[in-house]
């Protein structure tokens, strides 16, 4: 299980070089699967929607972007990558206006029952320490008949795994070394993506937390998986 404390002081380390390590070590397709989950949402036509482990804050600005009239919140427990979000959203001033940005741990979620429409989560679900709690809090903000959305690394179809894990292991480490001067994060990515379990085991636990109707999409060889489960 991971560490909070780790985590939240590995992220603040990267933070600074976060969102240039994820265009160059994804290649940029990053941006197309936050962008599947926007569409996926925005099915639900949500008014309120809250984005956890929001970071620097991408999909909070894709929600915003692609379902205008949604008022979004953004919340992670880690100041420096929220600065980081802060900063781009007064950047772009007034585009994102509609989301606002709040320190708030996804384990102990300060916001009351059925409060949101969606909740979504990217590259997040894997870092929380105790993923059924994590879940049934997701629930519990949620109104009846929203939808989580989950975005999260995945096991990958059997005929790409040995490439994926060739890349995620020899590869990746050393590029984001040279870009964000932080080798051991990525090493822990790389293991903590192995120790993640499939589409499968994570539709089991939806579904486990009460979630109904769960379902999943496996875009890029399944190296990540989109699942969507509704209250
Ligand atoms: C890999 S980043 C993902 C950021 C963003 N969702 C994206 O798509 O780029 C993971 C984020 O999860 C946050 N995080 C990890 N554990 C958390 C927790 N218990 N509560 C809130 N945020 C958490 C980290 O601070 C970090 O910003």
């Amino acid at each position: 299980m991971p560490d909070p404390d780790a985590v939240n002081s590995l992220f603040s380390r990267i933070a600074g070089r976060y969102d240039l390590a994820n265009r160059l070590l994804s290649g940029g397709v990053d941006v197309f699967w936050r962008r599947r989950l926007v569409a996926l949402v925005g099915k639900g036509r949500p008014a309120d929607i809250l984005d956890l482990a929001t970071g620097s804050g991408d999909l909070a600005f894709a929600l915003c972007r692609g379902l205008p009239g949604a008022r979004v919140t953004g919340a992670d427990f880690c100041e420096p990558m929220l600065e980081r979000a802060r900063a781009k959203q007064a950047a772009a001033a007034p585009r994102f206006d509609a989301v606002r940005f709040e320190r708030a741990d996804a384990m102990r979620l300060p916001f009351p029952e059925a409060s949101f429409d969606a909740v979504t989560i990217a590259f997040g679900l894997r870092n929380l320490a105790d993923r059924p709690a994590a879940l049934a809090g997701f629930r519990r903000v949620l109104r009846p008949g929203g939808c989580l959305c989950v975005l999260e690394f995945s096991q990958p179809r059997a005929f790409f795994r040995p490439f994926y894990y060739f890349y995620l292991k020899r590869v990746l480490p050393r590029l984001a070394a040279f870009v964000t001067g932080d080798r051991g994060a990525y090493e822990y990515l790389a293991g903590s993506i192995e120790g993640y379990p499939g589409h499968e085991g994570i539709r089991a636990e939806l579904a486990g937390a009460g979630f109904r109707d769960v379902r999943v999409s496996r875009p890029t060889f399944g190296v990540v998986a989109i699942h969507q489960a509704w209250r």
